[in-house]
């Protein structure tokens, strides 16, 4: 019931949070360098920018940068995703229906059916349609113009793009998870929208636990921010903030269910590894790349987990965050 009500409140608080500047968007500062040049490059030459591919987990903010493009291109956004085209003619009617300097993103680019992403390449490459009229021997092509466009694509599997998608965007730039200190910053940015009080030690404590993802912290924060409203009176401090994630069950190091299902395996199964992906994602009932793309870079950042030639291992770190004593076995361990 509570899921059900909660998405959609979820969802609006999540577009109001939204960053819609480049100096609004937080962290990540190389590739917003790297933005700034080409968005100011294109304006000064009077173009829409080049083809922009974004890539990185969930909740990282690729969807706010494709809004953030637009805005700072003064551009109207036109947004779609991967599944949503089905057959050529659904992308053809939008990229018919776009005006001259629109930004057109699609979200899990990775997604698109290979007929319709076979649409895209001339209209990437040269703004042009090309239409099948009729059928069978009587089919014929003709080549309609589109207006100059900017293709944002997002999505969270990289190695899924085929090589002549990914050859056909100007810039791809890669999202990493954000360090606490970016994300104490994006704590304290909402709380201001969400006009909830908070101290730097409360944002802190939020920062932390959010996975280093911008979703998570945001979610977190409209937690604490219930609990403080209830069992508590006026700023989030460190300790309302501990006391609140404790309730809610979130982990110290912001591990979800997933990474600690990992690691839990990794451990308890494995004996520390090493164990391949494949093995692993049966053992936690993933799909081996949502492992690879998802989880693993996080754990990885935490320095729970290590890749070796023959397969992940949980460090010495994940060993204490579980609490448990690394077993005789791996004495001989280098
Ligand atoms: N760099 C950032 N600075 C501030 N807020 C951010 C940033 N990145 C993401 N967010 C917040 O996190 C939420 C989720 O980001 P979103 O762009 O939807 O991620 P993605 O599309 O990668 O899943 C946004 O609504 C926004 O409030
Ligand atoms: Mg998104």
């Amino acid at each position: 019931m509570l899921t059900v009500s909660a998405d959609p409140i979820e969802r609006e608080l999540e577009v109001s949070l939204r960053p819609r500047t480049l100096d609004e968007f937080v962290g990540q500062e190389e590739l917003k360098e790297h933005l700034r040049i080409v968005l100011e490059a294109a304006a000064g030459r009077n173009e829409p920018a080049g083809h922009l591919l974004l890539s990185g987990p969930p909740g990282l903010g690729k969807t706010s940068l494709a809004h953030v493009v637009a805005n700072e291109m003064g551009a109207h956004l036109r947004q779609t995703s991967g599944p949503a085209l089905e057959r050529a003619g659904d992308l053809a009617a939008i990229l018919t229906n776009l005006e001259d300097g629109d930004v057109l993103f699609i979200d899990e680019i990775h997604r698109l059916p290979r007929t319709v992403e076979e649409v895209l390449y001339p209209a990437m490459e040269d703004f042009q349609l090309d239409l099948v009229i009729g059928k069978g021997p009587s089919a014929n092509t003709i080549r309609l113009d589109l207006p100059r466009f900017t293709l944002v694509g997002a999505t969270t599997r990289a190695g899924l793009i085929t090589g002549p998608l990914r050859s056909r965007f100007e810039l791809g730039e890669k999202l990493d998870h954000y360090p606490v200190a970016d994300l104490e910053q994006i704590v304290a940015r909402s709380a201001v929208i969400l006009e909830v009080k908070t101290d730097e030690a409360g944002s802190y404590e939020i920062a932390r636990r959010s996975r280093g993802t911008p979703r998570v912290a945001n979610r977190l924060l409209r937690r604490v921010r219930d609990y403080a409203q209830v069992r508590a009176e006026g700023i989030i401090d460190s300790e309302i903030a501990r006391r609140a994630l404790e309730v809610f069950k979130v982990d110290e190091r912001g591990l979800d269910k997933v990474d600690a299902a990992i690691l839990d395996a990794l451990i308890m199964k494995f004996g520390g590894g090493p164990v391949g992906v494949s093995t692993l994602a049966v053992a936690v009932g993933e799909e081996p790349d949502t492992i690879e793309d998802v989880y693993e870079p996080f754990l990885m950042q935490l320095g729970f987990i290590r890749r070796t030639p023959r397969g992940r291992v949980a460090t010495e770190l994940a060993f204490q965050h579980l609490n448990l004593p690394r077993p005789g076995a791996r004495l001989f361990d280098a």
